[in-house]
C-alpha cells in the first residue's frame, strides 16, 4: 500500500523545526551532493535532540527530505559519512538498504517500495540563504 506522506507531514515529526529555520547556504551545496543537517528544533530545550534533515541538489533544484526511513521511522544515516546514494539518482537507507528515488523520495527497492521519505518544504533567497518553508512553492 501506497503511504503519501501529506505536505505538512513533516511538522507532525518530533522536534520539526520553526518555519523559517536557516537550513544552510546553496553555495554549500554541490551538484549531486546530499548534505544532512541537525537543526534545532521548534522550540527545543538546550540539550534536546536535533531535526535531522537531508538536504539534495541537482542542478538548480534543492530538495530537502526528513531523515527518517519510511520502513522504521529510523535515520537513513546517523552521520554525513554514513550516507549512501548516487548523485541525481536515488539514496538508500543504511539499516536494511531500501532505495528512494532522488526527485520524490519514493521508495522503489527494498522492504517499504511504494512508501515515501517525508518531503520539508524550503525557500531559498537571492543571497542563497535556504529556509524551511511553509509550504512548497
Ligand atoms: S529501516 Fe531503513 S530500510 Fe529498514
Amino acid at each position: 500500500m501506497r503511504a503519501d506522506p501529506s505536505p505538512a507531514a513533516w511538522q507532525a515529526l518530533p522536534n520539526a523545526p520553526a518555519i523559517g529555520t536557516v537550513v544552510g547556504d546553496r553555495a554549500a551545496l554541490g551538484d549531486g551532493q546530499i548534505l544532512l543537517c541537525q537543526l534545532p528544533g521548534a522550540g527545543a530545550l538546550h540539550g534536546s535532540t536535533p531535526f535531522s534533515l537531508l538536504l539534495l541538489r541537482s542542478g538548480p533544484t534543492i530538495t530537502a527530505f526528513a531523515n527518517r526511513c519510511a520502513h522504521f521511522g529510523v535515520p537513513l544515516a546517523a552521520r554525513q559519512e554514513q550516507l549512501l546514494y548516487q548523485p541525481h539518482q536515488h539514496l538508500q537507507c543504511n539499516v536494511h538498504y531500501a532505495r528512494y528515488r532522488w526527485q520524490d523520495g519514493v521508495c522503489d527497492r527494498g522492504d517499504c517500495v511504494g512508501e515515501a521519505l517525508i518531503p520539508v518544504p524550503l525557500e531559498i533567497d537571492a543571497s542563497g540563504c535556504i529556509r524551511i518553508a511553509a509550504s512548497a512553492p
